[in-house]
């Protein structure tokens, strides 16, 4: 059975056939879209590396099933720069360091940029932390990702016009 939905992924709408109603989004992503950097770790909801925004919240792909998604706006990693120049939150975690071999930054930065638009996080780095916990690092950046997060978090402050790009509406 295949089916037809629509999707509207970093600004671009798209009607998608499926052909298996089980697909995930990571999977469609990856697979059908190529869309690969978002990254596949776990695939079963434990280590955030496949996180994308789905109506600018912040999901595990892999958890989530492309056929119920019709109609939702989706932002990958490849959705974030905009004429060559980098989200806030990229140019933080290069700034800070957030990374070593960066199998996990595009989930961890997806992840940023949602908890920076929740609006919850403050400038408390125990909070950053607690509120990035679903995203495992092996590599143990933890230290530039809150650091990135915070900044990142003080430059989009600064720019209150800003949408979930992060750069300003205007
Ligand atoms: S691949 Fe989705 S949470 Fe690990
Ligand atoms: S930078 Fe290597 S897993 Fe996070």
């Amino acid at each position: 059975m295949t089916l037809s939905i629509s999707l509207t992924i970093n600004g671009h709408r798209q009607d998608i056939a499926i052909d298996d109603p089980r697909v995930t989004l990571l999977d469609l992503l990856r697979e059908r879209l190529d869309l690969t950097g978002t990254k596949k770790g776990c695939d079963r909801g434990q280590c955030g590396a496949c996180t994308v925004l789905v109506d600018g919240r912040r999901i595990n792909s892999c958890l989530s099933l492309a056929a119920t998604l019709d109609g939702a706006a989706i932002t990958t990693i490849e959705g974030l720069v905009e004429h060559d120049v980098l989200h806030p939150v990229q140019a933080a975690f290069i700034a800070c360091d957030g990374f070593q071999c960066g199998y996990c930054t595009p989930g961890q930065i997806m992840s940023a940029v949602g908890l920076i638009s929740e609006g919850h996080a403050g400038d408390d780095a125990e909070r950053v932390r607690e509120l990035m916990s679903g995203n495992l690092c092996r590599c143990g950046a933890y230290q530039g990702i809150t650091q990135a997060v915070l900044e990142a978090q003080k430059v989009m402050a600064g720019n209150p016009a800003a949408d979930i790009s992060g750069r300003s509406a205007a």
